[in-house]
C-alpha cells in the first residue's frame, strides 16, 4: 500500500481495526512485558505504546509515514510512566545499534513487503533485539491451509503470508501462539535470537 494511502486511513485506521477485536490481539501479544525498552515497527498510531508505557515499559514506535508517526507522537506524552518516542524512518533500515531492545515487536506490518524487503527486515530485527522478537502477522502455519487469497484481501498481503522458514533463516528460534486469528489469516509469534 502506497504511503499516500496510509496518510489517508491515518485517521480512521485506530477505530476500524478496533471493530474486529485487532487492539486485543496486539494487547495480548504483549500482555506479559513489565519492565525494558520495545520497539515497534511499522507502528501506526501506535496503539501498543498505550499499555507498555502505563505499565513502565519504554517504547519506541517507527513507521514511514509522517501522517500516523504525526499521530502516535500526539499520543505518546499522556501515556507515561514509561518514556516514549516516535522515529521516522523504513523498516528495513533500522537507525538504530545492535541490541538496543528487549523486544522488537511488528503487527501488520511485515505481509505488506516483498518477500525480499522481509527478509531485510527480520534480518534488522533480529539486529536491534537483544533477545526477543514478537509478531501478529499474517503466517504461513504447518497446521493450518495457506491462506493465500485471504491473506491478500484481509491483510494486504503483497506476496505471500510470512513462513516460519523466513525466521529460522533470520536467525530465530520462533513459536506460533494460540490460534489463526481474523478468519485464519494472522498469528501471534514469539520468537528468540539462537
Ligand atoms: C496495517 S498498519 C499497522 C499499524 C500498527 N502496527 C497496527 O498493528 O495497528 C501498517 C503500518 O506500517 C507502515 N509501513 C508500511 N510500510 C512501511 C515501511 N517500509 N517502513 C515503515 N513503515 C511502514 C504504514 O505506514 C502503516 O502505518
Amino acid at each position: 500500500m502506497a504511503d499516500r494511502r496510509w496518510t489517508l486511513v491515518a485517521p480512521v485506521y485506530d477505530p476500524a481495526v478496533a471493530l474486529v477485536g485487532w487492539h486485543r490481539w496486539q494487547d495480548a501479544l504483549l500482555v506479559d512485558v513489565t519492565h525494558g525498552i520495545v520497539l515497534d515497527l511499522g507502528c501506526g498510531p501506535a496503539h501498543l505504546a498505550k499499555g507498555l508505557l502505563a505499565r513502565g515499559v519504554d517504547y519506541v514506535g517507527l513507521d514511514r509515514n509522517p501522517a500516523m508517526v504525526a499521530r502516535a507522537g500526539r499520543a505518546m506524552d499522556a501515556w507515561g510512566p514509561g518514556h516514549g518516542l516516535v522515529v521516522r524512518a523504513d523498516v528495513t533500515s533500522l537507525p538504530f545499534p545492535a541490541a538496543s531492545f528487549d523486544v522488537v515487536v511488528a503487527t501488520g506490518v511485515l505481509g505488506l513487503l516483498a518477500v525480499p524487503a522481509r527478509r531485510l527486515v527480520l534480518h534488522e530485527m533480529v539486529r536491534v533485539s537483544r533477545g526477543e522478537v514478537r509478531l501478529l502477522e499474517p503466517i504461513g502455519r504447518l497446521d493450518a491451509p495457506a491462506r493465500a487469497v485471504r491473506s491478500r484481501v484481509i491483510a494486504l498481503v503483497r506476496d505471500r503470508p510470512v513462513a516460519l522458514d523466513e525466521l529460522v533463516e533470520a536467525g530465530l528460534d520462533a513459536e506460533v501462539r494460540g490460534p489463526a486469528l481474523l478468519v485464519g489469516v494472522y498469528s501471534m509469534v514469539r520468537a528468540m535470537k539462537r
